[in-house]
């Protein structure tokens, strides 16, 4: 079975990450989309919310599965048999951070390939900081998350402006 995983922090998901799950999910037999459990990083989702999120965005893709993982990715590979790690590419700002990563997993994993996916043109601007930090000052950004994300977004604001 090619298994691949889709590492990433996913605070929140968003349309380019489903948009890259859809392209992939006919790539490979099966997916597990691993959120990764980082102290250090603080999220504006809890794991358990991004895990959940993920979940209901990804509900019409049969073969994709989401788990969370902490420690090293290629640990996580190897448990998993997985034979690639699948990445978004928007643009070259991502290249250099993305190919440093590759090459250390590929050091770690010899195995183990990392597959880039390009972005579509229509989200080469998203991020999820960008998300966070428009969404959170009162922006729409409905038409570049998961309805389900776009809901939890308000719901952040909606706790934010009580706490003020
Ligand atoms: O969405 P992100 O934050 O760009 O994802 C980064 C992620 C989670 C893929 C990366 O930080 C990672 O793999 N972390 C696990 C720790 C690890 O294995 N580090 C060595 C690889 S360079």
């Amino acid at each position: 079975m090619r298994l691949a995983v889709y590492p990433g922090s996913f605070d929140p998901v968003t349309n380019g990450h489903i948009d890259t799950l859809q392209k992939t999910s006919k790539i490979f037999d099966k997916i597990i989309v691993a959120v990764v459990h980082n102290i250090t990083k603080e999220a504006l989702f809890t794991l358990d919310e991004r895990v959940n999120l993920l979940k209901e965005s990804t509900r019409h893709l049969e073969n994709i599965e989401v788990e969370c993982f902490n420690g090293l990715l290629a640990d996580y590979l190897v448990e998993k048999r997985a034979c690639a790690i699948i990445r978004g590419l928007r643009t070259v700002t991502d290249f250099d951070y993305e190919m440093h990563m590759a090459l250390m997993n590929k050091k770690l994993l010899p195995n183990v390939d990392t597959i880039f996916v390009m972005s579509d043109t229509n989200y080469i601007f998203v991020s999820s900081s960008a998300i966070k930090e428009a969404a959170l000052m009162g922006g729409d950004v409905s038409s570049l998350v998961p309805p389900v994300v776009d809901a939890s977004l308000k719901e952040k604001l909606a706790q934010m402006q009580d706490i003020r």
